[in-house]
């Protein structure tokens, strides 16, 4: 297979911008589009589309690659048809994620037909993780990026003008932060902060430290600019993102000070955070979080099992009693929190035992959401090599669909508390189900929905009076 691997380049500043000044960004699911043209000619800048799949740092990447390339020249489209270059941002987490975004790039190659000269490019996890094989199977991918190789983007598309062949960049980088690129980011309420890249952690099942690398955490001083930033630009809410969030470190400033320095940036009316370990919850970060108004008191915190052989087996490093322990500190310390979390079924060697474990434990939490999955096997990692996948499939999906109705009870009877109750709500915008209806969220991350009012618009905050519920979302009135 013919292949081009670009090395390393010199640390540099890129090319300024080409004449090109951006208004009116916003962002559609799953992908970032311009609104407004630029205000300069920009019939020669090559044109970029990005589709975004999987997880919040996806997203967060996606807008550092689309800063990137607009510093470097091209121009933003919605229109994947009207495209120079399409990138797709993926997930490797699981392997239906995977298939999914094969599919994706399948039908985009069709796009090729009408423009001969399209580049379609294949960035972050999957491309890790399938590494230059997957140009065997799907050959038309002209440029392949993993998480550490977006800096070399404009040198890997410049050289695909001349050059026939892949552009492949699937290099390490243990120090790489993306420091000087400034995201161009969703408009919206909410911005999101990357704190740390990378993940030490090494659950068995998870294939995380083998596509994004080791553990790093993003200098303070250039969160917290950022942090600023966001706020002059009328942002109301940051989410802190990280694979392990609470573990970040860089030098004195741990996570509760980084929360801390956070939470004294004007503008910035709430801090979210994600994903947290629960191995990293110390009492004092617990009370930094109850102390401040703007830390949101909503905490995901993955379970993944509640049987503690299970979780061995998982290198998740704390037990059902030690789980228990973080979810007691911070309800005692914040009543009012809301608790999520992700759990997996079907893990190698799974007993009914360690499954009714993990079923007990939801009913002891009563979580107020969580995203449940099937184990998937992922190449690479412990479980992979050393462990069998075992569960059948049909007990893999009778476990799964017994959690996702238990789950639908909690969550329902969790709502079901806020009728009658007035919460402060952030509106994001119009309901994608009904035009007469805003929508927008509670600082617990309850999505409410409620009739528009001529004066209440988006980054408001009102007071919504909960009238009826669903195990998904909150309905109500302005008070
Ligand atoms: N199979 C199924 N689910 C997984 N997750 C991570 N790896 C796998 C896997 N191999 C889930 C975990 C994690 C969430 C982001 O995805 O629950 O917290």
């Amino acid at each position: 297979m013919p292949k081009s691997v670009y090395p390393h380049e010199p640390r540099r500043a890129l090319s300024g911008p080409k004449g090109l000044a951006i208004t009116n960004l916003s962002y559609m699911t799953d992908t970032l589009t311009i609104d407004t043209p630029t205000t300069m000619p920009v019939a020669h800048a090559k044109a970029l589309y990005v589709e975004t799949y999987g997880c919040q740092m996806n997203k967060a990447d996606s807008e550092l690659i689309v800063g990137l390339l607009l510093r470097d020249g091209y121009r933003l489209t919605d229109q994947v048809e009207q495209a120079d270059v399409i990138l797709v941002n993926t997930c490797a987490i699981r392997e239906k994620a995977e298939q999914r975004v094969l599919g994706r790039m399948s039908e985009l190659n069709r796009l090729k037909s009408i423009n001969p000269n399209l580049i379609l490019g294949l960035c972050g996890c999957m491309s890790q993780h399938l590494g230059e094989k997957i140009i065997d199977k799907a050959p038309y991918i002209d440029l392949l990026a993993g998480p550490d190789s977006y800096r070399r983007l404009p040198a890997m598309l410049q050289a695909l003008d001349t050059n026939q062949e892949p552009a492949l960049d699937l290099s390490w980088d243990r120090v790489e932060h993306y420091l000087d690129i400034d995201p161009i980011r969703e408009a919206g309420v909410n911005g999101w902060v990357t704190i740390m890249r990378g993940c030490d952690k090494m659950c068995s099942f998870c294939i995380v430290p083998f596509v994004r690398g080791r553990e790093r955490s993003t200098p303070h001083q250039e969160i917290l600019r950022q942090i600023e930033r966001l706020g002059e630009e009328g942002y109301k809410e940051v989410t802190l993102l990280g694979q392990t969030v609470n573990k970040y470190q860089d030098g004195k400033v741990d996570f509760a000070t980084l929360l801390q320095r956070a939470a004294e940036i004007e503008g910035i009316e709430r801090i979210r955070f994600t994903s947290p370990h629960p191995s990293h919850f110390p009492d004092h970060l617990i009370d930094i979080m109850a102390d401040s108004p703007k830390i949101c008191p909503h905490t995901h915190l993955p379970l993944q099992s509640g049987s503690t052989t299970m979780l061995e087996r998982m290198k998740r490093d704390y037990t059902a009693k030690t789980y228990l322990d973080v979810v007691y500190r911070l309800r005692k310390k914040i009543p009012h929190i809301a608790l999520t979390t992700d759990i997996i079924v079907g893990f190698c060697g799974e007993t009914e035992e360690e499954y009714q474990a993990t079923y007990e434990m939801m009913q002891t939490v009563q979580f107020d959401a969580a995203f449940m999955f099937k184990y998937s096997p992922r190449s690479g990692t412990a479980a992979y090599k050393r462990l069998e996948d075992n569960v059948p499939e049909e007990d893999k999906g009778r476990r799964l669909t017994a959690i996702i109705d238990l789950q639908k009870s909690i969550s329902s009877d969790r709502n079901q508390a806020y009728v009658g109750r007035t919460v402060d709500v952030l509106v994001e915008g119009q309901s994608k189900r009904d035009e007469a209806k805003l929508f927008g969220k509670t600082d617990a991350f309850k999505t409410v929905v409620f009739p528009a009012l001529p004066e209440i618009q988006s980054h408001m905050i009102v007071q919504i009076g909960i009238t009826s519920v669903t195990p998904f979302t909150l309905f109500g009135d302005v008070v």
